[in-house]
Formats: C-alpha cells, structure tokens, sequence
C-alpha cells in the first residue's frame, strides 16, 4: 500500500495550482504580469517537486503539464460537435451591401441589423473542448467535420487556460479560437533561426501552422503561439443573448479575445469600422487579413441558419492583400549599422498593403541561394509592420531565360560601402564588414561606441552631435574627432558656446586614457571591456621574440617604421598571430580570428596611427614579469569628490593600468582615498579609519611613482 497522500501536500499542490493559472491568465492573456519570472519559477519548481514526491496528485491541468510529453507517431482525429464552418467572403462594398440585404430580408428586419465587427486574425483554427471546466481536446479545424488531435501541443500554449475561470459554465463547452504568433513574436523567432542558420518562416501563419502540427509538443511549447477565440460551438448554451456577451463571457471565462472588437449598426457603421481597421494595422499586435462582421442577436443567427459551406449571419471582408508580385531589377549587397552585409533586392516599384515597396529585403546568403532569387525574376514580395519588406518566393515561371544565380561570395568580397574586407562570420548565417572603425555604414555606432563610459569616456558626445558631426563631413573617423575646433563644434544644433567648449574639455582629458579602453573603443568584434583586459595584460607576453625592437615590431604590426605607434604594449598586440592571442586566458579560436582580422585591415590601422598622432596615450603596462613592481600593485583605491583634472573614468584608467583597483567604499583594506572638491562622508570615514588621504596634486605624484605625500 503506498503512503496516503498528506492532505497538507495535497492543499498546497491546490493552491500552488490555482497561483500559477492566476499568473498565467495575467501573462499571457492580459499581458499584466506581476511577478517576476524568478518568482514565477520559484512556485512552478515548488509544485513540480512536490508533484514528483506524489505523482498521484498529478492532474492534467495541472501547470506543470504545459512543457509537453513526449513526442507521438501521427496525430489521431476528433470530430467536431458542429461543423468549423468557413465564411463567405466581401470583396467590395457592394458584397457587403448585398449580405446585409439578404440578411434583413431573411429577418424580415425593418430597420438597421446590429453586427459585431472582429478582426479576422491569419493563423490556424482551432476549437477546444470543456468537460465540467477542464481541457480535455483540441483540435485542428482539418475538412471541417473531423480534424487532428492536437491536445498534447495545444496545453502548452500560455493562453489557453487548462481550466476555465470563474465557477459559470456549461459542463460541456466548446470554445472556438485563432492560434497566431504575434508580429513581435515572429520577428523575434525569425531573427533567432536566421541567427541560428535555419529557415525563417515565410509568415506568421506558415510559422503557427509548422508550430501547432509538431509531433514533438515540446517544440511547440518553445515557439511563441497565442491564442485568439470569436466565439463557441452551442451560443445559447451560454445562456446569454448576442455574440457580443459570448465574446465577454469567454474574456471572462480565462481566454484572449480578438482585440477591437465593436457593436455596428447597419452597413456604413461596418465600413467605417473596416476602414479604422486599415489605418490601425500597422499597430494591432498580430497579421490581420480581414474584418469579420456577425449578426449579434443570437436568436436572428439561429434563424438565418447555415449553407453548407458557411453562416448566413457572417461576413469575411477582405484587407489589401500585404503581397505582391513584382520583378528584381538588381540583387545589391546592403551594410547595416552594426556592418552586417545582407543582400537587398531592388524592385520594380510595387504597391504592397497601400504603400508603395521598391526594394526587399533578402535575408543573408544562405537564404538567398536557398530561394535562388536572381536579377529579373518575379518574386512574391511581402510586408509585415514596420520592417523592411522581405522577398518570400521566386515565381518559377516567370524566370527569364537568362537569369543566373546570384552567389553572394562572388560578389561580396568587399563591402559596398568602405572596401574592407567582407567575412563570414563563423557560428552565425551572417557576412559582416570588418572595416569597423572606417566604414561610413559603420561609423556612428563606432564612434558612439569609442566614446562611450567604459571606452574613451567622452562626456557630451550624444547621438545627435555625433550625427552632424558625420553628415557634414567634419568626422570620417575616430580620430577626426581630435582636430575638431570651437568654431565648427559651436555652430552645430544643439550645441552652444558652453557645451562646445565642455566637450572639448573632455576631448583634451580623453587623450589620455589606458590601453585597455583603447583597445575596447576600437570595436574589434567579440571584444569586450573584459577580453580588453585580458589583452591589456597579456600585451607583453606576445612576440617576446621582437623585444627591444621597436622597428621589428611596427613591420610585423603592419606599420611603417617610422609609424606614430609608439606603444611597444599596443604593437605587440597588432604583430601576434591567432595562435599566440589563443593563448591567452579567455581567449578562443573566433575571438582571436576577428582580433588578427581587425589588426590586418589596412583601415583599421590607419585609424590607429592617426589617433596616436593625434595625441591619444596611455602609460604602457607593465612587462607582466613586472607587473608586482607596479607603482600600485595590488593597491586598492576609492575616489571621492571631484577632480579638476580627471574625469572618474579617466582617474580610474590611471590607477588600473599601474596595477591598482578602484573600489566604491572605504574599508580598513583601502589604501588611499583619493579626494577632491566637495568630497563627503567617505573622506569623513578616510580620516576616522586612518587611511592616506591624496589631494589632486598627491594624487598625481602616487601616479608618478613619486612617494606620496598624504596627510
Ligand atoms: S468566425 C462559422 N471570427 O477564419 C465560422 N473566424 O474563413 C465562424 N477567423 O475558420 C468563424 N478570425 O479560423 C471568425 N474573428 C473571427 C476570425 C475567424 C479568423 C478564421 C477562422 C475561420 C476562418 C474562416
């Protein structure tokens, strides 16, 4: 005989349960979430190991059922209470001119019919059976009469509650819905199987399709599907008397329904409903390819009955289509922000969803050869929110003769834009540009980046400066940025005399930085702020071999001899080869690959000689031998106030490259407390534990390596 069951497991499995659900209805279906996904987390894991303690109180609508079992051979089939009907279609006003005519005429309506206007949501139709509040099946809508069985992939959808809401219901419901993935949602799934080298899907709904028809549910429950219901089986089962309360007892009940959903009364209202619905499609969360109208008086629906294929009482009216066909005139590579080249198609200008599409875009290479679009193919064109609109099919038949396949690497050996090299990236369905520093595609986000907090930490250097500082031509790269002038910073928008003259005070103040945040600023690929100290600190144990030889050094870095880089730490760097930077700790294969890429653009180098000439420099680490000799080894040091002279960043790249550490607050293991104007409590607390006090000018000195002269 097993155990019975403690009836305190058993209570809380109850309200554990109940918590969950509570927190599911408020995620997925309201999007109100109030509890963070650790939280969340914390009570699934809780009810799973109590769940695994006593397997016998394991229900199926209990949350932890949402994961998905295991994968089955084939799908078997249900048959649906009442048939899942299709709807006629309106393709013009005078279709919906007509159905309203036929709809009062069966009536024998006197005055104006009261429809309910939907959006009709793209995605797959399901219904969901209730037995005495519980999920027990969904299924697929298939000839409309039987379907597939698809319950094991529909528990795992966050919005379709295991049990229904609330204690008011039918003990046998069925409940009618949409399964999409949202429009964010998609983007976001895409970009993950692009990232990832797999197929994007052509469109949401080939994407919520492909995810609800999975044999292996534990798929489905990775993708991001949602549920949309319009409506149930038996209405009147509902005991309420217009579509319009079926809509909000199924609110009610756990379930989403399908958003601007309004009471219209006679034709105009239905088409001034349609029409708001156009203008908002770009904002509606999900693909919308048509309004549904629906006669709300439940008992006139029942009169005016059903053809075989579809209710009298409903109307589908169709949206501008947002596909078109159109033809490529040329295939261009394109370089994104971050220098990403991706193949862009430029079309015959087209009219797609009411705005007119002259260029689509291809995705990368792999994707390109796998559609095989070539210049002068028609293609079908697609276009979903604001996104750049995307070639989804060749139309075979339609391919000239002569067209030739476009072979992305043939073409793209340098990019468009600065004449860099153009890599594949490895572990990524991606080509980029490796001209970083110098490419104009590039170089916002290169110089934003250079003069970002942990890199030069150039104060007063936002977007919209840096912007006109690029399309006037006054900086083409990093570099430039240290001969500009009052004169031409004072003239911009945005920028008065003050603030020209303070970012010249923190220009002048970046020129001395550590090698560190220099080599983090340049934006090598894959190098952080971390991998840049990695390398910082292991400069000197690179080409060992060239030591004591500055010249050797510059020509093995790809320099000139008489080159303005001067920094042996730095031209070690540039000289070594992949398997030396491997070496060092937390360095792989592909990090040490973008690093020699980097040093070896001709570009790049250019970049880094003009801005040591310009003045930028750094006290050189240490030989690593010597590291312990550094003037502040080991040392730990907190600031306080502020410094004339330093910015917080700069006084802190100062100490670090002499081997010392910046710490927040002031503790019997600080050894000096570096205090400026207006300095606080910590100077206080300095003073009471006895610690070194340096003021500016001490502070310097300890710097110099000259003893400290604290007070
Ligand atoms: S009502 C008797 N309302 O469109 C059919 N259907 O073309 C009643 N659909 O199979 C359907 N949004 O999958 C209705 N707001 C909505 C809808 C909607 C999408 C789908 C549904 C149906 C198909 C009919």
């Amino acid at each position: 005989m097993p155990d019975p069951t403690p009836p305190e497991a058993s209570r809380r499995v109850e309200a554990l349960r109940r918590e969950i659900a509570e927190h599911d209805h408020r995620y997925y279906v309201l999007d109100q979430p109030v509890l963070s996904d650790a939280e969340y987390d914390r009570l699934l894991q809780e009810l799973r190991e109590l769940e695994a303690a006593h397997p016998e109180l394991v229900t199926p609508d209990s949350p932890t059922q949402r994961v998905g079992g295991a994968p089955r051979d084939g799908f078997s089939t249900v048959e649906h209470d009442t048939p899942m009907l299709s709807l006629d279609n309106a393709f013009e006003e005078g279709d919906l001119v007509e159905f309203d005519r036929r709809v009062r005429e069966r009536l024998q309506a006197p005055g104006e019919v009261v429809y309910t206007g939907e959006p009709k949501l793209d995605g797959i139709s399901l219904s969901l059976t209730y037995e005495d509040g519980l999920l027990v099946r969904a299924g697929t809508r298939g000839d409309g009469r039987t379907g597939e069985d698809v319950t094991a992939n529909v528990q795992t959808i966050g919005s379709v509650p295991l049990r229904l809401r609330g204690g008011e219901y039918p003990s046998r419901l069925e409940v009618r819905g949409e399964v999409v993935i949202r429009s964010e949602d998609f983007e976001k799934l895409n970009a993950e199987r692009l990232e990832a080298g797999e197929r994007p899907f052509a469109n949401p709904r080939n994407a919520a399709a492909g995810s609800l028809r999975q044999l292996d549910p534990r798929i489905t429950a990775r993708r991001p599907l949602t549920l949309f219901t319009f409506g149930v089986g038996e209405p009147l089962a509902l005991d309420v008397a217009t579509h319009s309360e079926v809509l909000d007892r199924l609110a009610a009940l756990g379930f989403r329904t399908t958003g601007p959903i309004e009471r219209l009364r006679g034709v105009a209202e239905c088409l001034s409903y349609r029409q708001r619905l156009i203008e908002q499609r770009e904002a509606l969360p999900y693909e919308v390819d048509g309004v549904v109208f629906k006669v709300d008086d439940l008992t006139a629906r029942e009169q005016l009955g059903f053809t075989a294929r579809a209710p009298r009482w409903a109307v589908a009216f169709k949206l501008p289509a947002r596909e078109a066909t159109t033809v490529v005139r040329e295939i261009l590579p394109s370089v994104g922000r971050t220098g990403k080249v991706t193949p862009l198609a430029r079309l015959e200008p087209v009219e797609v969803g009411g705005v007119t599409v002259s260029r689509a875009s291809l995705h990368n290479a792999d994707e390109l050869e796998r559609k095989d679009v070539r210049e002068g193919d028609t293609v079908m064109v697609r276009r979903a929110g604001d996104v750049i609109p995307e070639v989804t099919t060749v139309v075979m038949e339609k391919r000239p003769p002569q067209a030739r396949p476009w072979r992305f690497e043939e073409r793209v050996a340098q990019c468009p834009e600065c004449g860099s090299a153009v890599v594949r990236v490895e572990g990524e369905a991606a080509h980029r540009c490796i001209g970083g520093l110098s490419c104009p595609a590039q170089l916002e986000g290169a110089i934003l980046h250079f003069a970002s907090r942990r890199a030069l930490d150039i104060d007063g250097l936002g977007e919209k400066i840096v912007e006109q500082l690029i399309s006037k031509g006054m900086v083409r790269d990093p570099a430039d940025l240290f001969h500009l002038r009052h004169a031409q910073l004072a003239g911009l928008e945005r920028m008065g005399d003050k603030s020209a003259d303070n970012l010249l005070t923190s220009l002048e103040r970046a020129r001395q930085t550590s090698l560190e945040r220099f080599l983090y600023g340049l934006g090598i690929q894959h190098v952080g702020d971390v991998t840049a100290r990695r390398l910082a600190e292991a400069a000197y144990r690179l080409r060992c071999d060239l030591e004591g030889d500055p010249g050797g050094l510059r020509q093995a870095a790809g320099l000139e001899p008489g080159s303005a880089v001067s920094s042996e730490a730095l031209l070690r760097l540039m000289a070594a080869s992949a398997e030396e930077l491997e070496a060092i700790e937390d360095i792989g294969p592909v990090v040490a690959r973008a690093i020699v890429g980097f040093f070896a653009e001709p570009h790049n180098r250019r970049v880094i000689e003009r801005l040591r000439a310009a003045g930028v420099h750094w006290p050189e680490p240490l030989p690593s031998a010597a590291a312990t000799e550094a003037p502040l080894a080991g040392a730990s040091v907190v600031l306080t106030g502020t410094l004339a002279g330093w910015t917080r960043g700069q006084a802190k790249a100062a100490i670090e490259a002499r081997g010392g550490r910046v710490t927040g607050s002031v503790s019997r293991r600080t050894d000096y407390v570096v205090a400026g104007e207006d300095a606080g409590s910590k100077l206080d607390r300095a003073r009471q534990l006895e610690i070194p006090i340096l003021d500016e000018a001490g502070f310097q000195a300890l710097l110099e390596g000259a003893p400290s002269d604290a007070d």
